[in-house]
This record gives structure tokens, C-alpha cells and sequence, in this order.
């Protein structure tokens, strides 16, 4: 008999809310690491946008395109996960219609083999969320700080500060999370909002709210995986806990290796093949 654990699903990470047990996400975007990092456990895995900024090297996350996304997801779920692998939808591909949203949700399941998606908004994206989710494909919520915002926001600000220059934005992302609820989101990401605010729509919400620069008081937390592990050259938030700088590692291991090439330490007989 198996004693494998059991696969992820969403009714499990709604019912994790209920428990009080913390619900633990990461990014991911290729096989070798979503392999590690389910392996340690994690429940869910996001195939972020985010591979705009960490994987690809550019500014911000708008100009990564479905097909990307698809390849992405792609890569992840040969992994065969345990953890659920939600598939984020990239900028532009669900804002145009209804239509284009369902099909696009729809590729990252059928093509990319995601279990869920995730698309950043509130009310503004309400009426697109509720098409897909009466498709059945279950949708990830993000309000707060929205990447794909960024030029509305004037940058990656925290949003729904109570001293903040918009008179009445705290109220505002109240409304937004009711409404991803309403919408039939099964989770929410807060991503850079007061903790006291966080614990507000977190007590609120029957789903899970899942935080990002958030505070302790969501019912789980996620991170960009290559941040955690000091592999980015980006600007690192305040919200960012590195727990290896494996940049240095690579650094010291690649090193190692050209000092051996040049100095004739590598390749050795147990290297080489013999005829
Ligand atoms: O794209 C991403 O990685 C994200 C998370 C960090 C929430 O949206």
C-alpha cells in the first residue's frame, strides 16, 4: 500500500482555513525545482508572472505572453506535483473580454496542466473571474499590490494604507476581497497591505487569504522561490526572508570548476572512459 501523501486539491486548501493550519506556497517555473520544493512539502506551487522579472530578466511583469506561461506551467507540472499548481495569467490575456479570459484560463489547464489559475484584481475583474469559475476552473484571487498594476500605482507600493495619499483605499480593498469572494475565488493573495488590514479581511473571508508582505495574520504565506534562496539580483522587499544565498554557492561551485579545467584537476580517471 502507498503511503504517499495525497495530492493537494482546492477543497483541501479551503478546508486548511477551517483547521487553522497555515497554508505555505512558493513560485516555481521549471521541473528541477518544482521537484525539490514539493518534495519538502509545500502545498502550493505557483507558476507566477514573476518568471517575467526572476527567470527572464526583464523590468516588470507585463510583457510575458500566454505561450510562456503555457511553457512554463509545462515545465512544472512534469514534475507530477503534489502540491496544487495554480498557473498565473499573464497581463492582458484575461482584461480584453470574457471569451479570452475562459480560453486562456482554459490553455493553462489543458495545455500547461495547472489545477488553477490566478489573475490580479478586485471588483474591476469580478465579472471575468465569476466566467471562469463557472467553467470550473478554480481561481486564485489577487488584490493589494497588483504587479501588473504597477504603472497605475506609480510602482510596487503598499496599497490600503490608512495615511495614504487616496482618501478611502483601505475601504476600497475591503470591497475588492468581498468581491473575489463573491466572484467565487477559493483563495486570495494580499500581496503589500498592512498587516492590520490583512487580519481585517482575513478574519472576513470564509477563503483563505494567502499574504505577501501582509503580516502574520493571513491563513497562509507565499514567496518568489528564487528570493528565498538569494538567487535574484533584483531589489529584494522588506518582506523578503532569504534563507540561502545560493548565488554565492553557484558562484564558489562554477569557480571550483574553472580552476579545475585550467589547472588540470578535472576530468580525473574516474571521470574518463577507458577502450
Ligand atoms: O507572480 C508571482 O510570483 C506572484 C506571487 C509572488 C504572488 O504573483
Amino acid at each position: 500500500m502507498s503511503t504517499a501523501a495525497p495530492k493537494v486539491t482546492v477543497p483541501e486548501i479551503l478546508r486548511l482555513k477551517t483547521t487553522g493550519q497555515k497554508i505555505t506556497a512558493l513560485t516555481a517555473y521549471d521541473y528541477p525545482f518544482a521537484r525539490i520544493v514539493d518534495a519538502c512539502g509545500i502545498d502550493v506551487i505557483l507558476v507566477g508572472d514573476s518568471v517575467a522579472t526572476v527567470v527572464q530578466g526583464v523590468e516588470t511583469t507585463l510583457p510575458v505572453t500566454m505561450d510562456e506561461m503555457v511553457y512554463h506551467c509545462k515545465l512544472v507540472t512534469r514534475a507530477r506535483p503534489r502540491a496544487l499548481v495554480v498557473g498565473d495569467l499573464p497581463f492582458l490575456s484575461y482584461q480584453a473580454g470574457v471569451c479570452a479570459a475562459i480560453a486562456n484560463a482554459g490553455r493553462l489547464l489543458k495545455d500547461g496542466g495547472v489545477e488553477a489559475v490566478k489573475l490580479e484584481g478586485g471588483i474591476n475583474v469580478a465579472r471575468v473571474m465569476k466566467a471562469i469559475v463557472n467553467v470550473d476552473i478554480p481561481v486564485m484571487a489577487h488584490i493589494g499590490l497588483t504587479p501588473q498594476s504597477v504603472h497605475r500605482m506609480g510602482g510596487f507600493k503598499v496599497q490600503g494604507k490608512k495615511s495614504g495619499r487616496q482618501p478611502g483605499a483601505r475601504e476600497r480593498l475591503l470591497d475588492d476581497a468581498h468581491a473575489v469572494e463573491d466572484a467565487g475565488a477559493f483563495a486570495v493573495v494580499l500581496e503589500g497591505v498592512p498587516m492590520d488590514l490583512a487580519q481585517e479581511i482575513t478574519e472576513q473571508l470564509s477563503i483563505p487569504t494567502i499574504g505577501i508582505g501582509a503580516g502574520p495574520f493571513c491563513d497562509g504565506q507565499i514567496l518568489v522561490l528564487h528570493d528565498i534562496l538569494g538567487l535574484t539580483d533584483r531589489f529584494s522587499p522588506k518582506f523578503v526572508k532569504q534563507y540561502v544565498n545560493l548565488q554565492d554557492v553557484v558562484s564558489q561551485a562554477v569557480s571550483a570548476y574553472i580552476g579545475d579545467v585550467r589547472g588540470g584537476a578535472f576530468p580525473q580517471d574516474q571521470h574518463s572512459f577507458h577502450s
